[in-house]
């Protein structure tokens, strides 16, 4: 895919607004906390960028300030002195009134102020003041406004699987500043797996030279009964330089880059390249795996050589990564070779532990102490609850919302994942033109922005342990970055209004047919791939009746709908859709209703299909 930044993004000239009340046009996404809109606008070109109230003078934040403001100041308002007594002013201020990610942005006549208690803080009005110019660049001008703002949740995070497929830098920089600019602050970078280990580690360099590729790969689905492989050694890694890459390029979003090392499941790949830490005497051979799902074959849990391996594994990840949280996975591990293994047997009796969970358990605790002493924290799959959970782990929840409740129940923090409404890798609906994907539960826009992270289960005070939410985005069926793009484009959006947005003031009807068709058509103009949502009013679904009135919605401003009444996909040549029709269905037929979107920059949406009968059907289409 083409390399494009935020900036770029941002830059792209808007050839109108739309003016709300003929002060300009306020859509934010993720919506603030309070917007208050007033009668004036602020020509912005030639705005000069200052800031006050740092030690430093903040390089980062005052040249991407100044960069976002002649990305969308017009070539011919560059050299206009009508405006250069404005001013876009950054202010730290240690006393400000708003939590730390917080901000405050004012556009009057003077200029553009920004407050916030921290630099994430301004960051982050910095961010919302993207939106705007980007809204009102048509105008120059940006309408007076007054906005504060504030997160919901403290962790707001978007995760990527590069174990089943192996993403570019340049990809992964990409994603990161699309979490930037949607207000999220955590990047959680899954980088081992049964398929895959994708970080150099000096000690062991077999984990990569052998352990970062597989065989061949499987084509179609885990669920075919034939399965088909390519035939194609498939891998990469990540260098030790350019995972510090990543990390910086994340820090300078004020992005936090959490590692994923799993244990003691989902490590095939590392068997692969030192198959002595799995169970029993002279195991192995094995290989990176060529299909997915959960595989026997797992670390020890009773040789002590496991453990060292592990700690060396993290001595080298840690100073890698800041972050005061290390993911350890802990999901998905079968117990199948412990039983059988003497090892792990021998410690089961040893520590009088009552089963192989309870050895799960100290797998787990053993490595949180380890990495507590060295100041971090670790997060888990919610498999750790299983056999005890370790003292002071967070859980991050995905078999539904039942291990975050156990464990905010515990006093334990937790992040919310569930799979119902936060794993991007599932299909968004049950058109047959949407690409593969894993399968399971639709989790359409809808369904991501209608979630709410804090359970009705939890007492006000066990409420406080829901650090906040995160979507996954797990690989298995995502062989390229735009297919990445696909899945996560506009649920992105949604994910952050959970994620920031007061739940009062999260609303579905706004967010998708007014502000949501704005930002699409800003997106249609990039370079990112992106799925175009179906008409808005348009369902898959059979109804009966002797008429149907489509009444739909562009859900990208300026894209036109087409349909078709007989069955066949719909093209531009077919019916334009204007206003609400009415579509007549005699007794004893059916009208097959087929519609479709077609962007302003000609992407299409997949199809919708509605099927209405009058009665008992006798004839085919
Ligand atoms: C998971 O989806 N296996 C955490
Ligand atoms: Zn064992």
């Amino acid at each position: 895919m083409k390399k494009i930044s935020l900036l770029l993004i941002l830059s792209v000239a808007v050839c109108s607004t739309w003016a709300q009340n003929g002060t300009g046009s306020v859509n934010i996404i993720p919506l603030p906390v309070k917007v208050s809109v007033n009668n004036g606008t602020y020509p912005f070109a030639n705005t000069g960028v200052k800031s006050s109230g740092f030690t430093n003078t903040p390089l980062n934040l005052v040249s991407f300030a100044e960069q976002m403001l002649q990305n969308n100041t017009a070539a011919n308002a560059q050299n206009a002195s009508f405006n250069t007594s404005g001013q876009l002013l950054l202010q730290l201020d240690k006393n400000f009134n708003l939590p730390a990610e917080g901000y405050r942005l004012s556009v009057n006549g003077s200029g553009i102020h920004i407050t916030g208690k921290t630099e994430r803080g301004i960051f982050y009005g910095l961010q919302t003041l993207a939106q705007l110019l980007a809204e009102n660049a048509g105008n120059q001008a940006l309408p007076f406004v007054e906005i504060e703002d504030y997160p919901r949740f403290a962790y707001r995070g978007l995760h990527l699987d590069v174990g089943r497929h192996y993403f570019p830098v340049s990809f992964l920089k990409t994603y990161i500043d699309l979490l930037a600019q949607y207000k999220l602050n955590t990047f959680h970078w899954h980088l081992t797996e049964d398929q895959g280990w994708r970080i150099e580690i000096k000690k062991y360099p077999k984990l990569t030279s052998v352990g970062a590729y597989r065989a061949q790969t499987l084509i179609g689905s885990n669920r075919d009964k034939q399965p088909k492989y390519d035939g194609t050694r498939y891998g990469g890694f990540y260098t030790q330089d350019e995972v510090k890459e990543v990390v910086a390029y994340a820090a300078s979003k004020y992005v936090t880059v959490i590692p994923e090392i799993e244990m003691p499941g989902h490590s095939m790949a590392a068997l692969s390249a030192y198959p002595e830490l799995a169970c029993g005497d002279n195991p192995g051979p094995f290989k990176a795996a060529e299909r997915w799902g959960v595989f026997p074959d797992v670390y020890c849990a009773g040789k002590e050589s496991t453990f060292k391996f592990l700690e060396d594994v993290l001595d080298e990840v840690l100073p890698l990564f800041p972050s005061e949280y290390i993911h350890i996975g802990g999901d998905e591990c079968p117990k199948t070779r412990w039983k059988t293994c003497p090892y792990c047997q021998k410690r089961i009796k040893k520590l009088h532990l009552k089963d192989e969970h309870e050895l799960q358990s100290y797998f787990i605790q053993r490595i949180e102490k380890y990495l507590n002493k060295k100041g971090k924290h670790i997060i888990g799959w919610d498999e750790i609850l299983e056999g005890g959970l370790a003292p002071n782990a967070t859980v991050m929840s995905w078999r539904g919302i039942k291990g975050g409740i156990a464990a905010a129940q515990q006093n334990h923090n937790v992040i919310m994942t569930p799979g119902s409404h936060l794993y991007i890798d599932h299909p968004e609906s049950s058109s047959p033109e949407e690409p593969l994907t894993i399968g399971g539960r639709l989790v359409s826009l809808e369904t991501l922005y209608s979630y709410n992270p804090v359970p009705a289960e939890l007492t006000p005070d066990q409420q406080k342990y829901i650090l906040g939410v995160q979507a996954n985005l797990w690989t298995e069926y995502v062989e390229t970055p735009e297919k990445a793009l696909y899945l996560l484009l506009p649920r992105l959006y949604a994910l952050s209004e959970v994620a920031w947005t007061p739940l009062q003031s999260k609303n579905w009807t706004d967010f998708s047919q007014k502000r949501l068709p704005e930002f699409l058509a800003k997106l249609d103009r990039t370079d990112l791939l992106y799925r175009v949502p179906t008409p808005i009013g348009a369902k898959d679904t059979t109804i009966t009746g002797s008429s149907f009135t489509l009444d739909y919605k562009a859900p990208v401003k300026g894209a036109k709908i087409y349909y078709t009444i007989n069955g066949y996909i719909p093209y531009s040549m077919d019916y334009l859709y204007e206003k609400p029709v009415t579509i007549n269905v005699p007794a004893g037929e059916e009208r097959v209703i087929k519609s479709v979107v077609i962007t302003p920059s000609g992407k299409r949406s997949v199809v919708t299909t509605t099927v209405v009968r009058n009665g008992t059907v006798t004839s085919a289409r």
